[in-house]
């Protein structure tokens, strides 16, 4: 979608195609909603009073042929109570809007919403809403259908505010992480039989042909056992899809220390040896999805051009059964020396991710932050819309906060400084079990991560609630949470 803006204030000298106003409650008018009424003598007030709307959140009418309005179609939708706006109601009005613009055939229309006030939300993060909203409602994953249906009204948001550089900020801003979310998207709905750690190797390399700033080394499993990343390598061993670590490198800064971002990209989790049920299985081709965020996530801060040095790690895997698969009950030296008994093959994300904790220490990191799908217990813990955040540095957690209540893309901390925790994390053999059995199993996966992380400040932020949702009872990806992420890159920039 392409957004621009325009200055038309009011729609009565230029030929319009269509419009969208606002309507408050009890047909209470906003200055540009006013004025169409005034020009058409009454003809607004007398239809929405004909046919009881009254400006409730949900109600709307299409009007066409205004008496001296020169605009083909007027769309009214309401927006409730005109000083309880809030930014959860904004996000509706809007979804409201595509949703009835989905059944439309406009061409173009004029979008007067963006101009609301709305309580505790200043104009720039209205227009982040907007675009957010829009641009969620109207993805389509068509590849593999042969009829595809794409959204065809173009939005132009009219600029009634004397600020206009906030709009373009707000717009530029919203592009750049839509297209990382959409990027995301594509990559994590794709099927795991095209959508393997090869294939997330090559679509990391593409980003060099892009970008001027990136830069793509890619660990092959040679090199994987070279290195001596025998966790990563055990995970891998049942498939044979072969493991692929890719290192996106972007750098825009000389002198400041790159933050690494590292993303769980296990292409398909079968469970391995300790296989999962079969139902719902095939969601676990969204196992990607932390590696399909730190994909989308560096397309927006290139788009950006962000003058910061990200280090950007897709960990490509297959967890599969087989006879060359890793077992429970064998035991594994990984590359920071710590030995680990595996009790459970399907707790595989802690074991790639663990190994290239350690490797990542020599990039002198000024922040870590990893990206997982890791437990089904965050999913028990939070539900659907809160990704857990778990992390050993205060600071560090805290502008995560920060970043994810500006975007409204949430996390909730978790502790992870609790020595019953890595109680539950002791083996009878090996220095950690890779699974314990039971309860808080979210905080007791980051605390394993815990354990290679010493050297650097680092958050966790488990996404296995959020990384995909539901339409129609069927699962589609999210893109969550890349909105999070870029706004904590771009405060970086800030300060
Ligand atoms: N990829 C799963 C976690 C997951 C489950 C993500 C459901 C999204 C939805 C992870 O590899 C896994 O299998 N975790 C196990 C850990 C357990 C064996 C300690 C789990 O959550 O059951
Ligand atoms: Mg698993
Ligand atoms: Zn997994």
């Amino acid at each position: 979608m392409e957004y621009i803006t325009d200055k038309i204030i009011f729609p009565n000298k230029i030929l319009l195609d269509s419009i969208v106003i606002p309507i408050y409650e009890t047909y209470k008018f906003s200055k540009i909603t006013k004025k169409i009424n005034q020009i058409s003598n009454n003809y607004i007030l007398n239809i929405l009073k004909e046919n009881n709307i009254q400006g409730k959140i949900n109600q709307s009418i299409i009007l066409y042929n205004i008496p001296n309005v020169l605009c083909k179609k007027i769309l009214i939708i309401g927006c409730g109570i005109q000083n309880k706006l809030n930014r959860n109601k904004n996000k509706l009005i809007v979804c409201n809007t595509i949703n009835i613009l989905k059944k439309s055939s406009f061409k173009e229309i004029n979008w007067y919403l963006t101009d609301l006030k709305i309580n505790n939300l200043d104009l720039y993060w209205n227009i982040r809403d907007t675009i957010d909203i829009i641009e969620h409602n109207i993805y389509k994953y068509n590849r593999f259908k042969k009829n595809k249906t794409y959204f065809k009204t173009k939005i132009k948001f009219i600029i009634t505010n004397t600020n206009d550089n906030i709009y373009h900020t707000a717009i530029k801003h919203s592009k750049a992480i839509n297209l990382g979310i959409k990027k995301a998207k594509d990559l994590a709905n794709l099927p795991p039989n095209i959508c393997t750690p090869k294939y997330l190797s090559k679509k990391a390399k593409k980003l060099t042909t892009k970008y001027k700033n990136i830069s793509v080394k890619i660990i092959n499993i040679k090199n994987i056992k070279k290195i001596g990343m025998n966790a990563y390598l055990a995970v891998s061993k049942g498939s044979k899809n072969k493991p692929f670590i890719s290192i996106i490198k972007y750098q825009n800064n000389n002198k400041s220390q790159p933050i690494v971002l590292l993303g769980k990209g296990i292409t398909f989790d079968s469970g391995g040896l300790s296989l999962k049920p079969s139902t719902n299985m095939g969601e676990m081709k969204y196992d990607m999805c932390g590696a399909a965020a730190v994909y989308g996530t560096i397309h927006t801060i290139a788009e950006l051009k962000l003058p910061i040095n990200i280090i950007a790690i897709l960990a490509g895997c297959e967890n599969m059964p087989d006879s060359n698969a890793y077992r429970p009950g064998d035991i594994i030296k990984t590359l920071s020396g710590i030995t680990v008994e595996i009790t459970n093959t399907d707790a595989e994300g802690r074991l790639i991710l663990c190994d290239i904790l350690t490797y990542i220490e020599k990039y002198n990191p000024k922040y870590v932050i990893d990206i997982a799908t890791l437990t089904g217990a965050c999913v028990i813990a939070l539900g659907n819309n809160i990704s857990g955040l778990m992390a050993n540095n205060k600071i560090l957690s805290n502008k995560i906060i920060k970043a994810s209540l500006e975007t409204d893309d949430r996390v909730w901390e978790l502790p992870i400084d609790d020595i019953s925790y890595f109680n539950q994390l002791k083996s009878n053999f090996a220095d950690l079990i890779n699974s314990s059995s039971g309860i808080a199993g979210a905080i007791t996966a980051a605390c394993f991560l815990s354990k290679f992380t010493k050297k650097y400040n680092w958050a966790h932020i488990d996404i296995a609630g959020t990384a995909w949702y539901y339409i129609n009872n069927k699962a589609i990806a999210s893109g969550r949470p890349i909105n999070m992420l870029s706004q904590f890159l771009i405060n970086q920039t800030q300060i």
